[in-house]
């Protein structure tokens, strides 16, 4: 078995691979930054996954940064970097999370006939040598190798298995089997597995992992039915995000895994009260909202509106419940504070929720909760978390927002005046009128940023209940051909929406300089390559 398994004695335990940061950062409008991508690795240490997929560092020198600090910085969990089988793709992984106390280098090629050809254009014997060339590689590193056949479900399992065999035989500790593009059913991949072991019978001596997209909505069904097949690692990823439809859902697997123990007899390291916390988490700094009846973190997963299934509850839970909504922290709420609190009571607080705030950024989250203590008669865990968080996004290198009027009524168009500070610190002005207040104000940034922009979406959301509440407004946006996203809290949603539209500018621009950046760099290495 794999490394973790060394000292896992529990031979049904099912080890928790999370890829939010890899997998799920790849859905279109993602841009992450490195201090957001530690807070995610941070809070999931918290949660008590068992591998860190960080991300893909040959991508970018921003992937490889948030990887290498991640590695540094986050204790628990084993910290993984992707790489495919080129040899500056494992020295990129390596490099990244080699100080890291459980490194793991995850390398894959695809093994279907369909990526082989028209995608990798080359051959099977060439994808059997590249799998070999590359394993022993990152084994020469790294003693935790993971391996993955790409798009295995529509591979020839007897091409795949001859490839896992050499994944094996160069000392991979892990061989995961992705259903790449979400096309397998829970029985065809069980029988995949079942077929690969018989095959490849040192499979069982090491960990065999499961790797299921959303497309067909199956992603936790098969996840299911690999791991009863044998498989005792899952990848997924919060609130399910990840490539198109997404990945396998931590909080839906880890859940099925402890709700039905009694069918299975499987376990997870998931502390499950801290779920609700990170699917928060996630959402708000990927701008990827939850849907409302999404299973275990929607808002409505533990409502009940009709009036039978109501009655049933309050006479007694289990009628329509089979889990407590405090089983997966959805009660946290309780952390009350209000505007006389002090500087230490919220640090207090904060580190009851979780965040490690000190110095400066303790100074910067005390300004931003007194200015919501001062219109708001309670603050809570809920709003203390949307604080912080919103906070966190402010960095030295982005356009903020430094202040804004706005004229409106039902006599006059409304008309807007903004002001945005750039990231050389020069303050511009835009003015501008629109079809509302809030339209007026976006017109009037685009004015003072001197960019256009069309807006994607824009979503309103009150934190918590209560006429005082604070809004959180998330705008996606495309600008400098970037979608971008970005969100604001404050009590007034004209503020938060001001606020959020000028982060998902500042993240497009931003990440439209990294790609021209990249571009110029990947040009002249091209041009230093001698050719063939
Ligand atoms: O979906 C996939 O095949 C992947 C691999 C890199 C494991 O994400
Ligand atoms: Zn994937």
């Amino acid at each position: 078995m794999g490394p973790q398994n060394h000292t896992d004695t529990d031979a049904n335990r099912v080890h928790i691979f999370d890829t939010t940061l890899r997998d799920g950062e790849q859905s279109p409008g993602i841009s992450l930054n490195t201090a957001e991508k530690v807070e995610i690795a941070q809070q999931l240490a918290r949660l008590g996954v068992d591998v860190i997929e960080a991300g893909f560092p040959i991508t970018s020198p921003g992937d490889f940064e948030a990887v290498e600090k991640i590695s540094r910085v986050v204790e628990g969990p084993t910290i993984c970097g992707l790489a495919r089988t080129h040899k500056a793709d494992i020295d990129a992984a390596w490099g990244a999370i080699k100080e890291a106390a459980r490194p793991r280098i995850h390398t894959f090629i695809s093994t279907s006939d369909i990526h082989i050809q028209h995608q990798l254009q080359t051959d099977r014997e060439d994808v059997k040598g590249q799998a070999r060339a590359a394993v022993a590689l990152a084994k020469s590193y790294c003693e935790d190798v993971e391996f993955s056949p790409m798009d295995a479900t529509r591979a020839d399992i007897e091409f795949t298995a001859e490839v896992c065999a050499i994944a094996v035989e160069e000392g991979a500790t892990v061989v995961n089997i992705p259903d790449t593009v979400g096309y397998t059913t829970p029985e065809e991949y069980a029988d995949y597995f079942r077929r690969l072991y018989e095959l490849v019978p040192a499979l069982r001596e090491v960990e065999m992992s499961v790797h299921c997209h959303d497309d067909l909505g199956m992603a936790v069904a098969n996840s299911y039915a690999g791991v009863l097949a044998g498989a005792r690692q899952v990848e997924c990823a919060v609130n399910g995000i990840g490539e198109r439809a997404g990945n396998c859902s931590l909080e839906e697997i880890a859940m099925l895994v402890g709700v039905r123990e009694d069918v299975h007899d499987l376990r997870t390291g998931i502390n499950t009260r801290e779920i609700a916390r990170t699917s928060r988490m996630v959402s708000r700094l990927t701008g990827y909202p939850v849907q409302p009846n999404k299973a275990i973190v929607g808002r409505n997963a533990f409502a009940h509106e009709s009036g039978i299934h109501q009655d049933g509850v309050l006479k007694e839970r289990s009628t329509y419940e089979i889990m407590d909504a405090t089983e997966v922290g959805l009660e946290s709420n309780s952390i009350v504070l209000g505007k006389h609190s002090g500087r230490h009571a919220l640090k207090d607080a904060l580190e009851q929720l979780g965040f490690k705030v000190e110095g400066q950024a303790l100074n910067n989250a005390f300004k931003a909760f007194k200015e919501v203590a001062d219109r708001k008669k309670q603050v809570t865990a809920l709003d203390l978390e949307a604080i912080v968080s919103d906070e966190m996004r402010d960095r030295a290198e982005a356009h903020e927002l430094a202040w804004f009027e706005v004229e409106a009524g039902t006599r006059r168009p409304p008309v807007a005046k903004v002001a945005v500070t750039q990231p050389s610190g020069e303050e511009t002005v835009g003015e501008s009128s629109g079809d509302g207040p809030v339209d007026a104000i976006f017109h009037a940034i685009q004015d003072a940023a001197g960019t256009e922009c069309e807006l994607v979406e824009y979503k309103v959301e009150a934190v918590t209940g209560g006429e005082d509440a604070l809004g959180e407004v998330t705008v996606q946006l495309r600008a400098a051909g970037r979608l971008a996203t970005g969100q604001g809290v404050a009590t007034d949603i004209l503020e938060a929406s001001a606020r959020a539209y000028v982060r998902a500018l500042s993240n497009a621009l931003e990440g439209a300089a990294t790609r021209e950046a990249e571009a110029a760099t990947a040009e002249a290495a091209v041009e230093r390559t001698p050719g063939p």
